[in-house]
């Protein structure tokens, strides 16, 4: 399945402690992650090599992975270092591989083929932990499909009737914008995006400045929002991680650069931003029941041409194809909200 060949977020860094392994689910494969003695991560399919327990479901001390059915102990390179039954006598060399893992920008990521194609590396958030600017992270779960996921988070017409209120407060309003695909990526660059921004406003764009609004898609699965008001930024980096095929994880991270507010209006940005994705979250869910019953057979409106290419990324992919190789192209579009 070529969607192996890329790099899935497992767990959050601070997720990993010295004390708990966690059970995961990626492209549906079950997993356990913990840290080594080391303190780097490990993820191993979740089964003893014994009598297949999940590992999951064990110990962890000083690093090593107990099973909980018999006790076969695991170290950070999946060996089998104890196995109690043997009480000291000769222990055969078990050892369950390791999958590839990279810690990077305080995730954990795997990727579920040993053998994958080189050059793919994980989306780098944007400013994680740069002096003058906060990332916070939420993470939630969608009945819906990878690919419907990242379509809604860079949708901009369903924001009036969903988040109606609290993300845009009026209708009637004509967006322009150009459209490309290039490099595995889709950008969409907004022009005359106004003060729509519903209750945000007084904060976001208190002296009315121009807003500069970009969408972009990172081939198979980030997404980037981002919001240029003046010296404040707002970034919005969604990874949607294929559980299976009808459930997404979705690792969100607000980052934005508020100056001397940024501390402060934290909560606030939590909040909402939560807000948001809650109600995200049922009209999924409610999609992907629709879908799980009739299939899908989608209708296009002009502001559809942005999910149009993004389907044409993950197709590439799903055909083996590499997505880079897919010719640039660029539109311009039009609609109302
Ligand atoms: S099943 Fe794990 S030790 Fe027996
Ligand atoms: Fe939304």
């Amino acid at each position: 399945m070529p969607f192996d060949d890329y790099w899935y977020i497992v767990a959050e860094s601070r997720e990993l402690t010295p004390v708990r392994a966690l059970a995961r689910r990626v492209l549906d494969e079950w997993l356990v992650c913990f840290r080594g003695m080391d303190g780097a991560p490990t993820v191993l399919r979740d089964r003893c090599l014994h009598r297949h327990a999940p590992l999951s479901a064990g110990v962890l001390h000083n690093g090593l992975l107990s099973c909980p059915y018999h006790g076969w102990r695991y170290d950070g390179a999946g060996r089998v270092v104890d196995i109690p039954s043997l009480a000291g006598s000769d222990r055969p060399a078990h050892c369950s591989p390791p999958y590839p893992v990279i810690e990077q920008d305080g995730f954990v990521y795997v990727r579920v083929k040993r053998d994958a194609a080189a050059g793919i590396v994980p989306f780098p958030i944007p400013h994680y932990g740069e002096a003058g600017w906060l990332t916070l992270r939420l993470q939630n779960r969608f009945a819906n499909s990878v690919a419907n996921c990242v379509e809604n988070f860079i949708d901009v017409p369903h924001t009036a009737f969903v988040h109606q209120g609290i993300f845009r407060s009026t209708r009637g309003q004509r967006l322009a914008a150009t459209v490309r695909r290039s490099n595995a990526a889709v950008h969409v660059d907004y022009r005359n995006e106004s003060d729509n921004l519903g209750s945000y406003r007084w904060f976001l764009n208190p002296r009315g400045h121009a807003i500069r609004h970009t969408d972009s898609f990172h081939a198979p699965n980030v997404t980037s929002v981002v919001y240029e008001i003046g010296a404040r930024v707002f970034i919005i980096t969604s990874q949607a991680v294929p559980v299976d095929d009808r459930e997404t994880l979705v690792y969100t991270d607000l980052t934005y650069r508020f100056g001397a507010w940024n501390r402060l209006v934290a909560p606030f940005v939590r909040r909402h931003g939560q807000r948001i994705i809650d109600q995200d979250i049922e009209i999924l869910a409610r999609q992907g029941e629709n879908i799980g019953r009739y299939g899908a057979q989608f209708r296009d409106t002009p502001a559809d041409l942005i999910h149009r290419l993004v389907d044409s990324l993950r197709d590439a992919i799903a055909r083996g194809d590499d997505p880079r190789a897919l010719p640039a192209v660029e539109h311009e579009i039009e609609f109302c909200i």
